[in-house]
């Protein structure tokens, strides 16, 4: 924590804005962080102001109608492009709520800057004066996860590895719902069985080859952040992914495990805050290596975190670049 504020301190002067909600009933969408951009503000009753609240409620008016849309509003210097994306395994109802629920917190939390996206567990809203719709971007991202440990966590890393690549390559190869494939396994293993369900998604503004990236960006933080816990959920501006484990024939789960030990990554050298993947040259390698890319500028720090339903205790991961909008030239 300390060190997040120093590296966001220096020498750029921002901060990130993010609020936990501790007690939610389980219908309630669940807010994750809200990141706003200090360093762009508008002035309350500008063009900017008007342009931006005519975009959230046109974003909130299509939220009704699909699991994704895009918006921009306004001309010249004071125009505005948002957009909104659901988790592809909600339904309507709850899109629609979430989304709701998400405007009316940007639009409180971050009233007056320029740029800002909140993260959900059902949705995100964003704007921005800079348009983004087709730009690969990983940053800002959040990971939640469960404290406690996968089933079999001896080889859960390999299995998580398997089923994800196999997602992502189904994902980008998937003509039906764009950029949306999940899948429910029942693992079988000398050590246990026990169910597995995972999905990735990317936001339709992706080209499949940037969805592609976008996923394997987020696998490889999944599988490094947090040890193996039992269910994890990151959310990245363009893309998705999430999985979730039960056991079934296993011993009785050891009482929540201890936090894992949480490695932070090195400080961001070059602050952005969405910034574009490390590797966005290159196509993606076929075989994922779990390494830590080094030239991925991140920040993470931990909170505990109380989540109603099966888990108890909950434990958050922020993570995210240097929160400079006007340093990111996209
Ligand atoms: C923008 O507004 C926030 C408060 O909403 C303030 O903390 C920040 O200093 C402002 N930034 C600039 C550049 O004025
Ligand atoms: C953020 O929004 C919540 C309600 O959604 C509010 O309780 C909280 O005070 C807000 N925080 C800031 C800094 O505006
Ligand atoms: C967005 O706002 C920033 C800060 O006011 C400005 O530097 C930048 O040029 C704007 N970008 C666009 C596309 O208007
Ligand atoms: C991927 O994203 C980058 C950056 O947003 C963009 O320049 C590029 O055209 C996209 N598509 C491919 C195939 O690289
Ligand atoms: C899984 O973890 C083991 C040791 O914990 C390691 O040797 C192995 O390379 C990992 N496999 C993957 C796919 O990361
Ligand atoms: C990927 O697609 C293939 C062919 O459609 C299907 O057999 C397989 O079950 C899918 N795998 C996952 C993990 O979705
Ligand atoms: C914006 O959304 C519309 C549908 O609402 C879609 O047809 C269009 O392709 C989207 N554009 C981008 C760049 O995502």
């Amino acid at each position: 924590m300390a060190r997040i504020i120093i590296t966001l301190s220096t020498p750029l002067f921002f901060f990130f804005l993010f609020s936990l909600l501790f007690h939610q009933t389980v219908s309630q969408p669940e807010h994750m962080v809200t990141f706003c951009n200090p360093s762009d503000n508008f002035t309350r009753t500008s063009s900017y102001e008007a342009n931006r609240d005519l975009l959230l409620s046109s974003l909130r008016d299509s939220s009704s109608l699909g699991t994704y849309s895009n918006a921009t509003v306004g001309r010249g210097p004071n125009k505005v492009h948002g957009t909104f994306l659901c988790r592809g395994d909600t339904t309507a109802a709850s899109c629609s709520d979430c989304v709701q629920t998400a405007i009316v917190e940007i639009a409180t939390n971050c009233s007056l800057n320029k740029a800002a996206v909140t993260y959900y567990e059902e949705c995100m809203v964003r704007y921005s004066n800079v348009s983004f719709f087709s730009v690969l971007e990983v940053r800002p991202s959040i990971v939640r996860y469960s404290l406690r440990s996968a089933p079999n966590s001896d080889t859960f890393n390999e299995t998580l590895a398997d089923k994800f690549i196999q997602l992502i390559l189904n994902v980008s190869s998937s003509s039906l719902v764009p950029y949306f494939v999940e899948d429910q396994e029942r693992v079988t293993q000398v050590e246990g069985s026990y169910e597995f369900e995972s999905m990735v998604q990317c936001s339709p503004g992706l080209d499949r080859f940037n969805c592609t990236v976008c996923l394997r960006f987020a696998l490889l933080r999944v599988s490094t952040c947090c040890g193996s816990p039992s269910s994890a959920l990151i959310f990245t501006p363009k893309c998705l992914l999430r999985y979730q484990t039960s056991a079934l024939s296993s011993p009785p789960p050891l009482s929540p495990s201890p936090p894992p030990p949480l490695s932070l990554p090195p400080p961001p050298p070059s602050p952005a805050l969405f910034s574009p993947p490390p590797t966005l040259s290159q196509p993606p390698p076929p075989p994922l290596v779990f390494t830590r890319p080094q030239d991925v500028p991140s920040l993470s720090g931990s909170f505990s975190n109380v989540i109603k339903g099966n888990e108890i205790f909950g434990r958050m991961a922020i993570t995210m670049a240097a929160l400079v909008f006007a340093l990111v030239n996209l």
